[in-house]
């Protein structure tokens, strides 16, 4: 079984390409992560996700994948991704059907995790459409759970139970590394607002080596792709409210763009090494929602290994907020005026530092739909 110290990082196939996949886009996925630095920065995984298979399986009953796609089979495209030095995902389902309507794993889940050892997998996201409603999804989830730990091979399992069945109460009897607690994410701001909302109130159900996971990032999807919506995609600022509030708390990292045509911004935003190093600090602490909804501005703070704060302040609204004062930094995270300690700010997305100790500084409204994000350390 795999165990992970810090939330999955990778890229996956399905917010820009869904059923448009094939081994040609794979390798130079695979080629992009390493030649852009994605690789270095932890984005590990690159993961296949739906429609990969063919519609039936072969006489022994084994998975197929669609010899259109992927011609040479799934070895062949795992030896490649490994050449890069990355490591290989791919998808199935707890049901009789995947969600995209191909075979599922249910009743072949140690025949799959089979498969999946041999052509080198190291990560499977498993989904839950169409499954037998007879039998508990703990229970479904178990079996896959079981066979991977048994399938001679390290995988990590991937859950994407969308929360359904209170996940969060068996979800760590199955060995799930992640778990998906919503439904699917798409480009456009309702979508992250309504799993901001969501993850806000659960933020304590993210649990070190079991990771809460808030779906794929749609950062540099740009209206895109198979998650587009017939509504304004993100721009800049909403893609840096979702990428610090997933790596603030503790979301795995999945990046669903295009990356072969990534422009500076997204590449700007994917690559930002202190937002990452937040959300890889393997304290995994939880974080602190300190002023929750229905405010429209939320500040959420995290402890991490070395002693540091990792502080953002978040603006749900469609206006501005108005300037606020520090005394917005909660002493919900421990600190007292009194600790003889300053506060040194540093601002993860323009590198400002600034100190802080009983005067109250005053900072610019945020813009709608953005936020701040800090790193504090407590100085003498
Ligand atoms: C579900 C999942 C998505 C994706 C698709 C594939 O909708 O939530 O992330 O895996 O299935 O069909």
């Amino acid at each position: 079984m795999v165990l992970v110290n810090k939330p999955p990082m990778g890229w996956n196939s399905w917010n820009t390409f869904g059923a448009n996949i094939d081994e040609k886009m794979i390798f130079e996925t695979a080629d992009t992560m390493v030649r852009e630095g994605l690789l270095e920065c932890g984005y590990e995984y690159l993961v296949i996700d739906d429609c990969w298979q063919s519609k039936t399986r072969d006489e022994n009953g084994r998975l197929v994948p669609d010899p259109e796609k992927f011609p040479h089979g799934m070895k062949y495209v795992a030896d490649y991704v490994h050449s890069k030095g990355l490591k290989f995902g791919m998808y199935s389902c707890v049901g009789a059907l995947t969600c995209a309507e191909f075979p599922g794993s249910y009743n072949h889940e140690f025949t799959d995790a089979q498969s999946f050892a041999e052509w080198g997998v190291d990560f499977l996201k498993y989904d839950f459409c169409f499954r037998d409603e007879r039998i508990p999804a703990e229970i479904l989830y178990r079996r896959m759970g079981l066979a991977l730990a048994n399938c001679g091979r390290d995988i990590l399992l991937s859950t994407s139970s969308f929360g359904k069945e209170s996940t969060e109460k068996w979800i760590r009897t199955t060995g799930a590394s992640m778990w998906r607690f919503c439904g699917d994410i798409f480009d456009t701001w309702g979508s992250i607002r309504r799993i901001t909302e969501r993850a806000i109130d659960r933020a304590y159900d993210n649990y070190k080596g079991s990771f809460l996971d808030m779906d794929m990032l749609v950062v540099g999807m740009n209206g895109k792709g198979n998650v587009a919506k017939d509504e304004p995609a993100l721009g800049f600022e909403e893609y840096k409210f979702h990428f610090s509030l997933w790596a603030l708390m503790g979301s795995p990292l999945m990046i669903g763009c295009d990356i072969r045509n990534m422009s500076e911004d997204t590449k700007r935003i994917l690559t930002n090494k202190e937002v990452i190093a937040i959300s890889q600090d393997t304290a995994c602490c939880q974080p602190v929602i300190c002023k929750h909804p229905p405010h429209e501005q939320f500040v959420a703070c995290r402890m991490l290994e070395n002693g540091d704060v990792a502080l953002g302040v978040f603006n749900l609204s469609d206006q501005a907020s108005d300037q606020w004062g520090s005394w917005l930094i909660p002493e919900e995270f421990g600190w007292t005026r009194e600790s003889g300690t300053k506060l040194l700010m540093c601002d993860l997305w323009d590198g400002t530092e600034k100190y802080l100790q009983n005067d109250i500084i005053m900072e610019s409204g945020i813009p709608p739909h953005s936020c701040r994000l800090f790193r504090i350390s407590l100085v003498k």
